[in-house]
């Protein structure tokens, strides 16, 4: 089996606040996505890495990622994003040559995650799996809500959905590839999740443990956290 990683790094980063789209924010002096692209690297099994940029960024990133080495056994791809994450990865799996039948698919806004998480994915797909999620427990009790019409206005609870029954879902999804193809080619709806894509083919997705490390970079206290690991690594 030969596996490909997909990146989704097409987006402005609104949260973050102003600046550059979040994937070539610096992290420790390095572009997040460079980060990203390395921790897919960082895998043995992983020979191609697709980058889905910003529409009008694809030469920076090029020019980026050959600036920063890769393991020699790594290719890359650079393609141009879509309006939505969804539209990125469609655009990144079009790319994807016929030789690969697994493919990761990792957010650039989580740099830091572990190469034993991607390669607990990996291994999981390649037990038979059509989807799997790296994923870990809440810290946080979750309610559901009837969400208010006005910003800041209070919501009704709806529901508590028992919290040890739940997972904060993170990347590297993986998949068969045939699966998440057909997944993309059938499902419409707009999802935050590649992996609600092949439920929603009433496939079983399967949940492997996640990394604290492998959060996602999403608002302006997130980078500072970021920024500590790497200099924790560092030391
Ligand atoms: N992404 C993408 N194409 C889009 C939107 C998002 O490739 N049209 C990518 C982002 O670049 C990111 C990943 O999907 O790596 C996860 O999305 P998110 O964290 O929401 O990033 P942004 O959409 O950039 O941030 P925000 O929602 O705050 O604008
Ligand atoms: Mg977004």
């Amino acid at each position: 089996a030969r596996t490909a990683a997909v990146i989704p790094a097409a987006g402005r980063g609104v949260r973050l606040g102003p600046g550059a789209p979040k994937a070539l924010r610096a992290l420790g002096g390095t572009p997040m996505l460079v980060h990203a692209v390395r921790a897919m690297a960082a895998s043995r099994a992983v020979s191609l890495v697709v980058v889905v940029a910003p529409p009008d960024g694809t030469t920076e990133v090029k020019s980026l990622l050959d600036a920063h080495a890769l393991p020699e056994r790594t290719d890359f791809l650079v393609v141009p994003g879509g309006a939505e994450r969804q539209d990125s990865v469609r655009l990144g799996l079009e790319a994807l040559p016929p030789e690969y039948d697994i493919v990761l698919v990792h957010d650039a806004a989580r740099p830091l995650v572990p190469v034993d998480t991607v390669d607990a994915v990996i291994e999981a797909v390649r037990d038979g799996a059509p989807a799997v999620v790296p994923a870990l427990p809440l810290a946080d009790t979750v309610k559901e809500v009837e969400p208010a019409v006005a910003e800041g206005a209070p919501e009704p609870v709806v529901a508590t959905p028992e919290r040890a029954r739940l997972r904060a879902v993170q990347t590297p999804q993986g998949f068969d590839r045939a699966t998440l193809v057909r997944a993309h080619e059938t499902v419409t709806d707009n999802v935050t999740d590649d992996a609600s894509m092949v439920e929603q083919l009433g496939l079983t997705v399967m949940v492997v443990p996640g990394h604290e490390e492998a959060f996602k970079v999403t608002r302006p206290l997130d980078l500072v956290l970021a920024e500590a690991v790497l200099a924790r690594r560092r030391l």
